[in-house]
């Protein structure tokens, strides 16, 4: 049988909730991210025939994220063909850089362009919200919108869904530390009170309108003065070892804010140049030296461009079942 060739396509990793846009806002990385292939198949139905780079995911379409996403697709169209989907994942589970997110999203990408461009990228976003339902029961769009759609991206509302792409008005560069310990996204919302006190609220919502902003000003310093959450932070962070100290280590190497990335343990860091976010980079990792975790670090300028088809690959196909 003469297989059509596999669409590969890379979604990067996402920093959402940005400290005070809990749930409305994220932003994309230039990496880490992970690659989903698609072709179809004389099979019927979704077939997931490699799940790589990761321990533990499972490659049963009804369970895979991957197989979750690529199948609202099919049914948003009444279609009933057969799809081959592969998993390369290139980046960490559970680690509040939306790993979930880069496969949903580069999942929706890439089986859109299988089946001949239906959907605009910024229709994928809806598609992509169902991965992350599966993942951690809460279909949020703050991963997967800017791993579509690149840059910063506020989500203005979930119903009606109206998702706002602000791109990159303004240079910045993305400090993130992951200690590696790994934290559900269901458990770090499980975890957070329903209400909030109207005085912390007031802070909150002057503070993301504070960020919008400064973006769109390029005033780095309302910037920094806007990169804040004190509704969030302090009941999640007392999940991340040492994240007080990582904090102040980040701020006082000259970071414009710190605070967690996602649902965490990933800590993240804005500056404004990319020698700052170095020396935020290594100030963040000192502080975990010889605490017995170890720690991943990255530095991205934040990109205008999400999820991409890869022209050149690095992998091989996968060519039989891994789990
Ligand atoms: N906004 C979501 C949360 C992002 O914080 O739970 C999860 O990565």
């Amino acid at each position: 049988m003469n297989h059509p060739e596999f669409i590969k396509v890379f979604a990067p990793a996402t920093v959402a909730n940005v400290c005070c846009g809990f749930d409305v806002l994220g932003f994309a990385l230039e990496a880490p991210g992970d690659e989903v292939w698609a072709r179809k198949s004389e099979t019927p139905g979704i077939t997931i025939t490699a799940v790589a780079g990761a321990q533990g995911l499972t490659a049963n379409p009804q369970e895979n994220v991957i197989g979750v996403v690529a199948q609202k697709m099919l049914e948003a169209l009444d279609l009933s063909i057969g799809l081959e989907l592969q998993l390369h994942k290139g980046m960490p589970v559970g680690s509040g850089l939306g790993s979930s997110a880069a496969s949903s999203a580069a999942t929706a990408f890439a089986v859109n362009e299988v089946l001949g461009k239906p959907f605009s990228t910024q229709d994928l976003v809806i598609f992509a919200m169902e991965g992350e339902r599966k993942a951690s029961g809460s279909a949020h769009a703050d991963n997967v919108a800017p791993s579509l759609l690149g840059g910063f991206v506020l989500v203005r509302s979930y119903e009606p869904l109206d998702v706002v792409p602000l791109g990159v008005p303004v240079d910045l560069y993305c400090t993130v530390l992951y200690p590696q310990i790994e934290l559900k996204t269901s458990l770090a919302r499980s975890i957070l009170r329903q209400e909030i006190p109207l005085k912390k609220g007031i802070k909150q919502w002057g503070n993301l309108a504070g960020l919008m902003a400064g973006l769109l000003l390029k005033d780095y310093a309302l910037i920094g003065r806007s990169l804040h959450d004190e509704i969030f932070e302090p009941e999640r962070s007392v999940l991340i070892p040492l994240f007080k100290e990582v904090k102040a280590a980040a701020l006082a190497a000259g970071a414009l804010g710190c605070g967690i990335s996602g649902s965490g343990p990933s800590i993240f860091a804005l500056s404004a140049t990319k020698e700052q976010a170095e020396a935020a980079r290594k100030a963040m990792e000192t502080v975990y030296l010889g605490s017995g975790i170890e720690t991943k670090s990255y530095v991205s300028k934040v990109p205008p461009q999400g999820v991409r088809l890869v022209k050149s690959p690095a992998l091989q196909p996968v060519t039989h079942e891994l789990l």
